[in-house]
């Protein structure tokens, strides 16, 4: 591995992700003493403002974690010092000398680039930071989503991107994979003997995959717009996580090792017959935990036939996974918050308890991701009693919960864990592009379909699990989602 970047930019600096996110995992890695003790922080914006100011913003964006967690006033003073803000206009590749001028010799001790910003203004700034000499070999590039919004947008800025930055110095962010549960999936299916020799068709009836959210459009109107859920969560974090399930098991825990499996997993995907095969919605007004809430369209002020919910019943074609459906489903404005994956086991082959009149349940592993972060597997066990009605079986759960299990270590958010992989170049949980660009060939294809079926979302109510028809997906194969 190179050695840690003692210099990093963040550009989009004073935008939503970097208050929300990107300062507040700087600052609880540097409470930790996690960042490199001279690290310099350069961030960029379009604001005009200077270091006094941009702190200002910092701060006011790190103030609930320090109460949170307690800190003195001179950790965060601490971190305060080591920003530096510059003004730079990223559409104006020439706005950049004045970063590169602040950054000076640092250059040679590594700089660590974050763009945060939009996607448009990823080649003017990418040759803004040429110009700049700011993308010589000691330099790594982050870039958020949505990088494109199909595989010729995003074949261009992968394009574009690799003109000045090779691919093993280009960290793709889905920050999905900076979460601990899905790391602990690894964990679970390669740490273990127990779950791998049924991990596959003949003891796995079906997958399901659900990122469920309560919120609406969150001001983000004409980002989502543009998107929609298929596009916004079914392309990166929904995919990553089908490709971690499914994956064979690398030979060793290293970037290229587990890249390589969830390639091969992303390429396997059988393209879906988009009609019978995926369900879109957008919610109309409703009530969400009890609080009404506007629908879709009067949240955005238009019409519009963009979809906030979308499910697919997806296959993997390869030995493994032959006739094992993944249906994947994500929605905004739903009943709940969570992120789970839900490996539905077969019966067993035969129930020796039948006569008995003992009926079994399969087994089900459920991994939570969030809110909770826990795994469960259902399993059967014996009611206590003297059986002299019959015996009776139950389902029992096996559960690890992690803030249980692990309750002495700090959960933390998913971009500390990028953020210090970026700065130290460890690439393994970022994405790499020929992930990024088989995700859209499959996600390019269902979108096709919808066009040629001339399908348009279905109205939900705010509140509910998306669509009838979204029921009827998993129903007609005598499945239910696991709400
Ligand atoms: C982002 C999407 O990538 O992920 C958002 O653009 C979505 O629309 C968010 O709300 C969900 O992330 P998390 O970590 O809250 O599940």
């Amino acid at each position: 591995m190179p050695a840690p970047a003692q210099t990093l930019l963040l550009f989009g600096a004073t935008g939503d992700l970097s208050r929300r996110m990107l300062l507040p995992s700087l600052f609880g890695l540097d409470a930790d003493g996690l960042l490199p003790k001279d690290l310099c922080i350069f961030a960029t914006a379009r604001t005009e403002t200077d270091d006094a100011g941009f702190r200002e913003t910092a701060k006011t964006a790190l103030e609930p974690i320090m109460k949170d967690r307690k800190l003195d006033r001179d950790v965060l003073d601490r971190f305060l010092a080591r920003i530096h803000y510059v003004p730079a206009d990223a559409s104006k590749p020439e706005t950049l000398q004045r970063l590169g001028e602040a950054v000076g010799s640092r250059r040679d001790q590594g700089v660590a680039i974050f763009l945060s910003t939009a996607p448009s203004l990823f080649e003017p700034t990418i040759a803004g930071l040429e110009q700049a000499g700011l993308a010589g070999p000691e330099t790594r590039l982050a870039l958020e989503k949505p990088l494109g919004q199909d595989l010729a947008s995003s074949m261009e800025i992968n394009d574009a991107v690799a003109r000045v930055f090779p691919e093993s110095r280009t960290f793709r962010i889905d920050h999905y994979l900076g979460k601990e549960t899905v790391q602990n999936l690894l964990a679970l299916r390669f740490g273990n003997i127990l779950f791998e020799p049924l991990w596959n068709a003949t003891a796995i009836e079906h997958v399901q995959i659900t990122v469920s959210e309560t919120v609406g459009l969150e001001g983000r109107t004409s980002y989502f717009d543009d998107m929609g859920s298929l596009r916004d969560m079914v392309q990166n974090h929904m995919l990553q996580l089908l490709a971690l399930v499914a994956m064979e098991a690398p030979a060793q825990f290293t970037a290229t090792a587990i890249r390589d499996e969830k390639v091969k997993v992303l390429r396997s995907l059988r393209k879906l017959d988009a009609a019978k095969e995926s369900v879109i919605g957008q919610y109309t007004a409703g009530a969400v935990g009890a609080q009404p809430v506007p629908g879709y369209l009067d949240e955005l002020g238009k019409p519009s036939g963009t979809e906030t919910f979308v499910a697919v019943k997806a296959h993997v074609d390869n030995w493994r996974w032959q006739g094992v459906p993944f249906y994947l489903r994500t929605g905004k404005r739903l009943p709940s918050r969570k992120s789970e994956i839900v490996i539905q086991f077969k019966p067993v082959p035969h129930s020796m308890f039948e006569g008995r009149g003992a009926v079994l349940q399969p087994n089900r592993l459920v991994i939570s991701i969030q809110p909770e972060e826990n795994v469960t597997l259902t399993m059967m066990s014996k009611v206590p009693g003297l059986d002299r009605d019959g015996i009776r079986l139950r389902e029992v759960p096996l559960q690890i919960g992690m803030d249980n299990a692990f309750a002495d270590v700090r959960r933390r958010i998913a971009y500390e864990r990028l953020l210090l992989d970026l700065i130290e170049g460890e690439p393994t949980l970022f994405v790499r592009r020929d992930e990024v660009e088989a995700q859209w060939e499959f996600i390019d294809a269902i979108r096709e379909g919808w066009t040629l079926n001339s399908m348009s979302p279905r109205n939900y109510p705010a509140g509910t699990w998306g669509p009838a028809a979204a029921i009827a997906l998993t129903e007609r194969d005598g499945v239910t989602w696991n709400d």
